[in-house]
């Protein structure tokens, strides 16, 4: 078993292997002290998962309730959030107890913002079950809702008091879903490890995967461990996503997946950044093929104009100025602050 620990404002392990769901009663009863949960996941999970965990946690002398929630982005909402409240109170959860998030990003960022906010407060535990959610949303304590005007709009940060990442849960997602999260893992290699990038050039991750999800969570560790409430270096995760909130605006949010608009906006980016020398030659070819190997396009038809338009109302712009992630070469990325003309320059070689 792979462990890497987090040392934020309270610290914890992420323990990461194939088969860990089946001993995760006991897992938990060595990260917690209280002897009664609550479990929050989705239709979908809790149909495949759920039994396991809940079975493994009562052979553990935890008292366990379930709340599930429909799958789907709907449920991180307002309207879910008070309705897991009310399940809370109904089955007597008190300050001392712990919720554990099994499922994806969406059930992970609704159980953590309601650990962040119930009775003031109160543990939580992560099981993540997607790719997404097992290298990025689990790891660095975000967590949020969705209101009307906007995505993740209302949240927290809160860590969870441990994060157990059973591998074998992937093998039961579609190629579509997993797909997307090899947008994020891609991300990675470029921003910090050369290796990991040129394992990922051969596409066949599923082959190894407790090791390339270890290393995607170390990376996101060792980040945000840097600059826990986000204020500086943690930016560089962001890298790709400036183009891609563009892009996911610009098809209408929903009609391209998330982890898909990232490949793209990391690869126009690269490319455009590559046409002014601020890149190495050859990497923006590199990074397509790595895409190309692991089922993620490279390139979203989008007018200059529009990318420009959409992609300036990103929250790391100030008023004249905004600041981009350029990957020099895979593995190797900084922070460069355009001013606005320069920006619209850069994107005028998308
Ligand atoms: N907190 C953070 O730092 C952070 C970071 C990135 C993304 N996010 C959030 O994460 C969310 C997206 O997460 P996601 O991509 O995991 O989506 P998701 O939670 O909606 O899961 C995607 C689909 O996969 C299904 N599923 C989950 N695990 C499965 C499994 N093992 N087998 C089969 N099906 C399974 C789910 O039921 C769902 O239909 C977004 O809301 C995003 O804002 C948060």
């Amino acid at each position: 078993m792979k462990k890497i620990t987090v040392n934020a404002d309270t610290s914890y392990d992420i323990l990461i292997e194939g088969g860990l769901l089946k001993q995760c009663g006991e897992l938990i009863s060595q990260a917690v002290k209280s002897k009664k949960c609550a479990i929050v996941t989705d239709d979908n999970v809790d149909g495949l998962y759920g039994d396991i965990v809940v079975k493994s946690l009562e052979n553990s002398g935890f008292t366990v309730s379930k709340l599930v929630v429909p799958h789907g982005e709907e449920s991180k909402s307002h309207r879910q959030l008070i309705a897991l409240y009310n399940f809370l109170c109904e089955n007597d959860i008190t300050r001392t107890d712990f919720l554990i998030a099994l499922g994806g990003g969406v059930v992970g960022d609704l159980t953590g913002f309601c650990a962040a906010t119930y009775l003031r407060g109160i543990d939580y535990v992560q099981i993540p079950t997607t790719l997404l959610a097992q290298v990025d949303s689990s790891v660095g304590g975000k967590t949020a809702v969705n209101i009307d005007s906007g995505k993740n709009l209302v949240g927290a940060f809160k860590q969870p008091a441990l994060v157990i990442t059973d591998t074998d849960t992937l093998s039961t997602l579609s190629e579509e879903i997993y797909a997307e999260g090899m947008g994020e893992v891609v991300k990675y290699g470029m921003i910090r490890s050369l290796p990991l990038f040129e394992k990922l050039s051969e596409g066949s991750s599923r082959k190894y995967l407790d090791e390339i999800i270890a290393q995607c969570v170390g990376i996101k560790r060792n980040v945000v461990q840097n600059d826990e409430f986000d204020t500086g270096e943690r930016m560089i995760l962001n890298f790709g996503h400036t183009f891609a909130h563009a892009i996911e605006k610009a098809a209408g949010y929903g009609n391209v997946p998330h982890g898909k608009a990232v490949a793209m906006g990391m690869y126009m980016i690269t490319s455009a950044a590559e046409k002014q020398g601020k890149v190495k030659k050859g990497t923006a070819d590199r990074l397509k093929k790595c895409l190309e190997a692991n089922s993620l396009p490279h390139e979203y038809k989008i007018s200059r104009d529009d990318l420009y338009r959409l992609s300036i109302g990103d929250k790391k712009r100030t008023s004249d100025k905004i600041r981009v992630i350029i990957c020099a070469e895979p593995g190797n990325c900084e922070i460069i602050t355009l001013s606005l003309n320069e920006y619209r320059e850069l994107i005028n070689l998308v």
